[in-house]
C-alpha cells in the first residue's frame, strides 16, 4: 500500500444496511414518550410504551401519511395517530381503525402495518437497527460498552453539516489535531508517532499503548493506557486503563456518528466511568463542547469546498485509517448486497506519522 496518494471523489453517501445505529439516550425517551428522528434520511419514531417497551416505527402512518409521534402512547400497548386514531402496536401492526362499524369485517386491520425498526437499550443507549431487507432479524447485536454496568457520565452532541463519511474520517484522521485542536493550553508542537494497528472483526484497533497527550496526566500514574477502536458503521471506542488512588479503573469514550440524511450527521460523544471517579465531569464538561465543536466548524469549512465537488486525496501514513474505512464500507456493501460473508480487508500495520 506504499503507492501514490488514492484520488477518490466526494459525493454520493451510501448508508450501510444491516447495522445498529445509535438513535438516542435511553434516558431522554420517557415512558409513554415518542420523539421523532430523521435516521438515514428516514422519518422514524422512537417511544416507550406505558409499561417500558421501547419501540421504533417509520414516523409516517400508513393511512394518510400523519406522523404517528405527534400522536399519543395508550394504555394497552399501541400508539395512536391523532388523524384518524388508527392504533399500532410496538411491532407496527395496525390493532385497530376506529371508523369501521359492526359488518364492515372486511377490512383487517391486522393486515395493515407500519415499518418496525429493531431496537435495543444498553448501557444507557438506543440503537436502531436498518436492515437491508426490512423483515429479516437482526445478524448483530450493538456494540457494548466496555465498563461494568456502563451508565452515560457525560454527553455531547452535535450536528455536523456533512455526510457520514467525512464526520467519520474526521474522528480518525490524527494530523487535524494541532490545527484544529490546537490551543495555548493544550500541545500543539507536532511530533513524530508510531502506532500499531490490528483488524478487529468490523473494523480496527490501534493497539493499547501509552497516551501521549497531557490530557491525560489527569489520570493519575505512569500506567495509564489506552486503545481506540473503530467499527462499521461508525463506532469509535478509547479505552483509558489505569490506576489512581491506588485504585484501578477503565473509562470508555464513545464517538458515533448517526446520519441524519445524506448531508447531515449527528456526532455524539459519550464517556462512561465507574461512578466513584465522579471528579473527572467538570473536566469533560470544559473540554468536551470544544473539541467536538472544533470538529464541526472544520467540517463547515470543508463545505465550502466540497459544494464544487472536486477530487480529494488520502495520502500515507496519517490517511490510511480513512482508506481502511473507505475499504470497510465498500466490502460491507457489497457483502449486504451480494449475501456473501464479509470479509474484513484490513490486515496488522504500523503506521508513522507527525502530528
Ligand atoms: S392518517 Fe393516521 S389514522 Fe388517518
Ligand atoms: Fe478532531
Amino acid at each position: 500500500m506504499n503507492a501514490e496518494p488514492i484520488v477518490q471523489t466526494s459525493g454520493d453517501v451510501t448508508f450501510l444496511r444491516d447495522c445498529w445505529y445509535m438513535a438516542a439516550l435511553a434516558r431522554d425517551v420517557k415512558r409513554g414518550g415518542m420523539m421523532r428522528k430523521l435516521l438515514l434520511g428516514e422519518p422514524v419514531v422512537i417511544g416507550r410504551m406505558k409499561n417500558g417497551d421501547l419501540f421504533a416505527l417509520r414516523d409516517i402512518c400508513p393511512h394518510r401519511g400523519v406522523p404517528l409521534s405527534a400522536g399519543k402512547v395508550l394504555g394497552e400497548a399501541s400508539v395512536e395517530c391523532p388523524y384518524h386514531g388508527w392504533r399500532f402496536r410496538k411491532d407496527g401492526v395496525c390493532s385497530l381503525i376506529p371508523s369501521t362499524v359492526d359488518g364492515q369485517d372486511n377490512i383487517d386491520p391486522s393486515k395493515i402495518r407500519v415499518r418496525s425498526y429493531p431496537v435495543r437499550e444498553q448501557d444507557g443507549l438506543i440503537w436502531v437497527y436498518f436492515a437491508a431487507n426490512e423483515r429479516a432479524e437482526p445478524a448483530s447485536e450493538p456494540p457494548r460498552v466496555p465498563v461494568p454496568n456502563a451508565v452515560p457520565r457525560w454527553v455531547e452532541s452535535q450536528t455536523f453539516t456533512c455526510g457520514i463519511d467525512h464526520a467519520v474520517i474526521g474522528l480518525m484522521d490524527p494530523a487535524h489535531a494541532p490545527y484544529v485542536h490546537g490551543r495555548w493550553w493544550w500541545r500543539v508542537t507536532p511530533r513524530e508517532k508510531v502506532k500499531h494497528y490490528e483488524p478487529l472483526p468490523t473494523g480496527f484497533v490501534m493497539t493499547r499503548h501509552a497516551p501521549s497527550k497531557a490530557a491525560y496526566k489527569i489520570l493519575g500514574g505512569a500506567d495509564v493506557s489506552t486503545e481506540i477502536t473503530f467499527e462499521l458503521p461508525s463506532t469509535r471506542f478509547e479505552n483509558i486503563r489505569g490506576t489512581i488512588f491506588g485504585r484501578s479503573f477503565d473509562v470508555s469514550g464513545l464517538t458515533v456518528c448517526t446520519p441524519i440524511d445524506a448531508n447531515n450527521t449527528q456526532v455524539t460523544q459519550i464517556f462512561f466511568w465507574p461512578a466513584w471517579l465522579g471528579f473527572l465531569k467538570p473536566f469533560f464538561m470544559i473540554l468536551g463542547p470544544t473539541f467536538l465543536g472544533d470538529d464541526r466548524r472544520i467540517v463547515e469549512l470543508q463545505k465550502q469546498g466540497l459544494e464544487f465537488n472536486p477530487s480529494l486525496m488520502l495520502i500515507q501514513d496519517s490517511d490510511v485509517p480513512a482508506m481502511w474505512y473507505h475499504r470497510l464500507k465498500k466490502a460491507w456493501a457489497e457483502s449486504t448486497a451480494n449475501g456473501t460473508p464479509f470479509v474484513n480487508p484490513v490486515k496488522p500495520r504500523t503506521l508513522r506519522w507527525r502530528s
